[in-house]
């Protein structure tokens, strides 16, 4: 089968021929219909998170069974299903205390480095990216790592769910439990950040203040749900987001992945505000905070692991939600692309041409 090849950081990624092997007993292949590019792949392809290498990248997708393995018993052939890369043991503290996105088993997740489902013909590891490597044609999963989806929900819409969806919605459904009338910040206004403001809509709060560099993406968001739009490129974001809103932001969401604007978070926040960090602040960077500002009005900053998701509950009520017309997933893909054009698609993400480019397999 194809699939996209990180060799070495800084470099492009190479379509290669690679082989799968057969599902183990837990074990489910999936076909992959469509894969979207997330700016966490692009975090790993520019080194500023380690992976062993080389690896097949790709952590956001939708597909059909084609095969499983002697125990499952969750899935079977022609299911249509979203993946996850938060694959869950049931049995950890962290499972069966209702945090399943923080599972700490290590029988259903393995370290980097460690799968042995990918294999090619020039010998030495290809190595499995987050138990999932979704720039293929085909996924090697395990079952707990995907959920049964009805099968009206496009497959490349439902793509998108399976990490940016879930990830922003979750942020401010499960890991701030935004409540109705608050004042909600969402700093990077990319897929996530986006699905950030349309959750925030969901759960309606009162005011939603966007926050982006690129008046392009602020002017998506406002169709998402923005109620005002700050772009950071005018002067600073904090005090024009205090100027806006008095003071008084009950939460404030990170989706950038960088120091300043993590910082920017918490500085933003009114008496008893939450910061919520959802981006990947590069790997060994440490933030700095006022220490006063925790005494001040009891601030607090958390961070948010794939939207604290029960993805097998999370997912079929984001298609609802999207089915009802209050997840606005069609405005999400700014292109639809071939696997070739891969690279392409993450220079465009770099440049802000698009929010979401999405792999279509079948194409
Ligand atoms: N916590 C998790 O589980 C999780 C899951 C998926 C992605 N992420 C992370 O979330 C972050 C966002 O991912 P994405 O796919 O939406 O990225 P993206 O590239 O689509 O969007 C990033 C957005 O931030 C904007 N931006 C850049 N600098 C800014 C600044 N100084 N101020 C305001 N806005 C700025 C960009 O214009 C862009 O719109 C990444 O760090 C990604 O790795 C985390
Ligand atoms: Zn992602
Ligand atoms: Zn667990």
């Amino acid at each position: 089968m194809k699939a996209a090849v990180l060799h070495e950081a800084n470099q492009p990624l190479v379509i290669e021929d690679v082989k799968v092997q057969k599902p183990g007993p837990r074990e489910v292949l999936i076909r992959t219909s469509c894969a979207g590019l997330c700016h966490s792949d692009l975090h790993f392809m520019e080194g500023l998170y380690p992976h062993p290498l080389p690896a097949v990248l790709g952590h956001e997708s939708a597909g059909i069974v084609e095969e499983v393995g002697s125990d499952v018993t969750y899935a079977r052939k022609g299911d249509h299903v979203i993946t996850c890369l938060s694959v869950f043991c049931g049995t950890c503290e962290q499972c069966t205390s209702g945090r399943p996105a923080i599972c700490t088993g290590t029988d259903v997740r393995l370290p980097p480095g460690v799968s042995k489902r990918l294999t090619w013909d020039r010998g030495g590891p290809l190595h499995q990216f987050l138990n999932m490597s979704s720039f293929a044609e085909q996924m090697l999963v395990h079952e707990n790592a995907l959920v049964k989806i009805r099968e009206d929900m496009p497959l490349d819409r439902a793509a998108l769910i399976g990490c940016g969806v879930i990830t922003g919605t979750g942020a401010v459904f499960n890991t701030a439990r935004v409540a109705p009338g608050e004042t909600v910040v969402v700093i990077g206004c990319g897929g996530i950040g986006m699905a950030a403001i349309n959750g925030a809509a969901i759960a309606g709060a009162g005011r939603i203040i966007a926050v982006d560099t690129n008046a392009q993406k602020l002017a998506l968001a406002q169709e998402l749900g923005a109620t005002d739009m700050v772009n950071a490129a005018d002067g600073d974001p904090v005090a024009q987001v205090k100027e806006l809103t008095k003071g008084q932001v009950h939460h404030a969401f990170e989706a950038v992945g960088s120091k300043r604007t993590a910082e920017q978070s918490f500085q933003m926040l009114g008496p008893a505000g939450t910061a919520t960090i959802i981006g990947m602040i590069p790997f060994g960077t440490n933030i700095e905070l006022h220490g006063f500002e925790f005494l001040r009005g009891e601030k607090r900053i958390q961070g948010s692991t794939m939207g604290s998701n029960r993805f097998r509950t999370d997912m079929p009520r984001l298609i609802d939600h999207y089915l009802k017309g209050r997840l606005h997933l069609d405005q999400w893909i700014s292109a639809r692309i071939k696997l070739a054009e891969i690279n392409e698609g993450f220079a465009n993400m770099k440049s802000g041409k698009v929010l979401r480019s999405v792999i279509m397999f079948d194409a």
